[in-house]
């Protein structure tokens, strides 16, 4: 059995992350999705906890994807949880992608594998979802993620920002 780590900030977990996560389930036994508190990225929008619910939501229709949380390096959680491999999106910035695949290899001996995203949502970012959050571009911010995200955004919205 090949378990996979897909490890993030999911600040917020937009349909991109979603689309990685359903292909990662198509292609491993079991996909952990790791929400991390990055200390580098301070929380814009969701405390941890609740983009662990919002997660676990999203991927409630695959049967082989969970969701945890936890601080510390990635690949003390992947060899914890088993997990054989590293996934993360193929469209981040791949200098810095590529370094964090090598330290994690020369850490653990763990393989990074990229997944393509889909066209459909290869520009979706958490960075660009927040900004519209935070211009009250709620309704074009609810568009790019799962629909338990959306809720939260709108429920959070301020009064008369709410489509
Ligand atoms: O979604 P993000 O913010 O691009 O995710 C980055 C994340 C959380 C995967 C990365 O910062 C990370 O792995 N942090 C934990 C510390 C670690 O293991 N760093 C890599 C080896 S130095």
């Amino acid at each position: 059995m090949t378990t996979a780590l897909y490890p993030g900030s999911f600040d917020p977990f937009h349909r991109g992350h979603l689309a990685i996560t359903e292909q990662a389930a198509r292609s491993f036994d079991e996909v952990v999705v790791a929400v991390l508190g990055n200390p580098q990225k301070p929380s814009g929008l969701f405390p941890v906890p609740a983009r662990v619910d919002f997660v676990t939501a999203s991927v409630s229709h695959v049967t082989n994807v969970r969701c945890v949380t936890f601080g510390g390096l990635t690949v003390d959680l992947a060899r914890r949880e088993g997990a054989a491999v590293i996934i993360r999106a193929a469209h981040k910035d791949q200098r810095p992608e590529r370094s964090m695949a090598h330290a994690n290899w020369t850490l653990s001996g763990i393989t990074t594998f990229f997944a393509a995203p889909e066209m459909a949502t290869a520009t979706i970012s958490s960075t660009m979802i927040r900004t519209l959050v935070a211009r009250g571009e709620t309704a074009a911010a609810a568009a790019l993620v799962p629909p338990p995200v959306a809720a939260a955004l709108r429920a959070r919205a301020p009064r008369g920002n709410i489509t």
